[in-house]
């Protein structure tokens, strides 16, 4: 960078302007440039888009609680009969050091303690403040963290931020990660292993116990995104790691409310020791405003509305079960076995057709491409709800054609 407003290149100076004029013409012309899309009402498992009620194959709702209109109106209705304005209130006005901290914290985090059977949970603003603000807060630069390849932007974002030294194991790879344990271990103060449950682009997942296994056996912490996980797996709910059995084995446990519970916001479930250090350090927690706490409510009366749906989670994985089957039945490649189905296509215009060609036909899933998967691998990944039948499925699966 040089002069203000100028960039610096091996052709010269070039104003700011033209230098992100032709990078944006450069995405377009190698169809990766990304528009917000006109999105209209929603209603229960129906999305409008561009004018046309579609299928919504696209969206985290995945027990179907942000369709449910009946709950969201008999929630509304309690608020304007409330007498108790700050229980409903649409800001918190400052940070949770300050002035921000409402009783609704303590009751949702004291909830959520107690559902995982943990000392402490935190809830942060959004599962991208605690990705980009755990390991930051934790680690320092006498550390190393081991990453899974596949893990989201905001795990990545969150070593990019950290002081640490950082590696990537091989996706899923876990004699890769022992590797590199077993090359780290004594060489810093501590290794962290951070790992997403169910990945959001393969919906595949981690095997957490080997994962718990490796932890303490190498002495390292062991850091947890079920952003996918929460509200889909476990008898309640609770991730993966409720339905692999090591809830605590995991040091720190993710989870988001934007997703599965229909909110906004995220939470860690801790040591009562790591939750005290992270309200000290976190800078993700201290330097922003606190949730609204109408958020906070509605996001405690989701997260326990969803311990009991063990019903629609089953139905979930009986959906995703019969589609992943009728795909790779017509050929395709499905990879993952959770309610993400994702169909690789391989180049970006044949993602982008059969993206396309499915909207002609009532649905809305839309494709993934690089950077956000690999190179030749785009897809279309189906984010499937538990409010959609086994004849919507069926309706689909017809639709494919390889
Ligand atoms: C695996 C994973 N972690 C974290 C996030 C970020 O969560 P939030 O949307 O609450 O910021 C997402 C997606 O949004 C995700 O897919």
């Amino acid at each position: 960078m040089t002069m203000a407003g100028n960039i610096s290149t091996g052709f010269g100076r070039l104003p700011i302007e033209e230098q992100i004029a032709t990078e944006l013409e450069q995405l377009s012309s190698r169809r990766r440039y990304r528009t917000m899309p006109e999105v209209g009402t929603r209603s229960g498992r129906f999305i409008t888009v561009g004018g046309r009620q579609l299928l919504n194959l696209s969206s985290n709702d995945y027990l179907g609680i942000g369709a449910d209109d009946g709950l969201l109106s008999s929630w509304l209705a309690d608020a304007a009969g409330s007498c108790d304005a700050g229980r409903y209130a649409m800001t918190s006005s400052s940070s949770r050091l300050l002035t921000g901290n409402h009783p609704l914290y303590d009751e949702l985090e004291a909830t959520i303690a107690v559902q995982y059977g943990r000392e402490a949970a935190l809830v942060f603003n959004s599962g991208y403040h605690a990705n980009t603000g755990i390991l930051p807060a934790l680690s320092n630069r006498h550390d190393l963290i081991l990453c899974d390849r596949l893990n989201h932007a905001s795990i990545i974002d969150g070593l990019r931020i950290a002081e640490a030294e950082y590696k990537r194991f091989r996706h899923a790879d876990y004699d890769h990660l022992e590797e590199l344990l077993e090359q780290g271990v004594g060489c810093y103060r501590q290794v962290f292993i951070v790992t997403e449950s169910v990945f959001s682009m393969d919906g595949d997942l981690a095997d957490l116990r080997r994962l718990v296994a490796l932890k303490k056996r190498y002495g390292a912490m062991l850091i947890v995104d079920e952003a996918h996980g929460v509200g889909v797996f476990g008898a309640r709910g609770l991730g993966l790691a409720e339905e692999q059995g090591v809830l605590d084995g995991i040091d720190i446990l993710v989870g988001t409310f934007g997703k599965a519970l229909a909110s906004t916001g995220a939470f860690g479930v801790m040591s009562s020791l790591v939750r005290e250090y992270l309200v000290n350090t976190m800078r993700t927690v201290i330097f922003t405003t606190a949730l609204p706490p109408m958020v906070l409510g509605w996001s405690l009366l989701t997260f326990r509305k969803q311990l009991g749906m063990l019903r629609e989670r089953e139905h979930l994985m009986a959906l995703a079960s019969q589609l992943r089957s009728s795909l790779r039945s017509a050929g395709f490649e499905v990879p993952g076995q959770s309610h993400i189905v994702p169909v690789v296509l391989g180049p970006d215009s044949r993602a982008v057709e059969m993206g396309s060609a499915l909207r002609e036909a009532g649905f809305h899933a839309l494709p993934v491409r690089p950077p956000t998967v690999p190179e030749n691998s785009s897809r279309l990944r189906f984010s499937l709800r538990a409010d959609l039948s086994l004849e919507d499925i069926d309706a689909l699966a017809t639709v494919m054609k390889p």
